[in-house]
């Protein structure tokens, strides 16, 4: 079982909750390949996916890794509760708590937003994006994904390029990356750079075409235009022709050498469609590990018995 009652970021866990949930979601994505895919193991839980914020991977994944799971899920929108007549999140939460629900899967626009929830109810809760802050099962299934196709995650040299700074992807995949025994490199404009990448464990780099070369996993990142405040880069043109990547640029890749995103994709500014579309490209490869990856968080953090493939 994990050390952690919820699953809020990734500095929270350590690498033995890694390497339980890396290795309990490849469990799952055998049972993901059979042609019956449910499993009674969560049977007569209930778990409410409260997605107050706009979502497509996460939120498709998660329904998805309940129900193959068996437990009964109940979808909250933002746009269609009563959060729209002004209920405060806590009163939301309680309400729904009053129904006996066992675990709140939450995407909310305000970090800080699962803590809240997990202060407010006995329920289990899992971070499924907070504003700027994290997103723990993405940086989980982006392990998963580099372990699967390096066989290790210890010296792999990952390069995270773009938005740092207002990425939620970075709040939980570098830490992550960290106790996993991996490099990170943060490459970008200073406006899209921590001021102290080395207090996360990075490096940090200005130019793309420094480091290319060097790494393993080239991590693009979505440039975030609706968290931009004011023109944090001169033009869109501009940072596509300075960091985006094009099949020129990726050619100077190393031959084994990966591109991964956490998506949606920006075709033409962070990727072009001739390298989202290449086989170096893991994206759709990290959408499948989306489904395995959170059910195994959900499972290990309901405390579902061990024999979970069989039945
Ligand atoms: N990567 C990610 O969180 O995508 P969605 O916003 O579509 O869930």
């Amino acid at each position: 079982m994990l050390s952690v009652r919820n699953l809020i970021n990734t500095p929270s866990l350590t690498r033995d909750d890694i390497r339980q949930i890396l290795d309990t979601a490849a469990t799952f994505e055998q049972v993901n390949s059979r042609t019956i895919k449910k499993l009674p193991t969560l049977r007569g839980r209930t778990i409410v996916n409260l997605f107050l914020e706009p979502s497509t991977r996460t939120k498709s994944s998660f329904e998805l890794a309940c129900k193959r799971l068996g437990a009964d899920t109940l979808s909250v929108a933002g746009s269609s509760s009563s959060v729209v007549k002004g209920e405060s999140l806590v009163d939301t939460v309680l309400t729904l708590d009053a129904m006996n629900v066992d675990m709140f899967i939450c995407r909310a626009k305000y970090a800080g937003s699962p803590e809240i929830i997990a202060r407010t109810t006995g329920a289990r809760v899992i971070n499924a994006g907070d504003g700027k802050h994290a997103h723990p099962t993405q940086a989980l299934l982006d392990l998963y994904t580099m372990r699967k196709r390096f066989g290790r995650l210890e010296g792999l040299r990952v390069g995270i390029v773009g938005d740092s700074l207002h990425s939620r992807v970075v709040g939980s995949l570098v830490p992550a990356l960290r106790t996993v025994g991996a490099e990170v490199t943060l490459v970008g404009p200073a406006t899209f750079l921590p001021a102290a990448p080395e207090a996360l464990g990075a490096t940090s780099c200005a130019r793309i075409d420094d480091v290319l070369g060097d790494l393993d996993v080239v991590y693009m990142l979505r440039v975030q235009n609706e968290r931009l405040d004011g023109a944090a880069i001169p033009s869109v043109r501009e940072y596509a022709a300075l960091y985006g990547l094009d099949a020129r640029r990726a050619a100077r890749m190393r031959p084994e050498a990966v591109v991964m995103h956490p998506g949606p994709v920006n075709r033409g500014v962070e990727l072009t469609s001739e390298v989202a579309d290449s086989p170096r490209a893991l994206i759709l490869n990290q959408v499948n590990a989306g489904v395995s990856v959170r059910m195994a968080a959900i499972y290990l953090l309901l405390g579902g018995e061990s024999d979970v493939v069989s039945d």
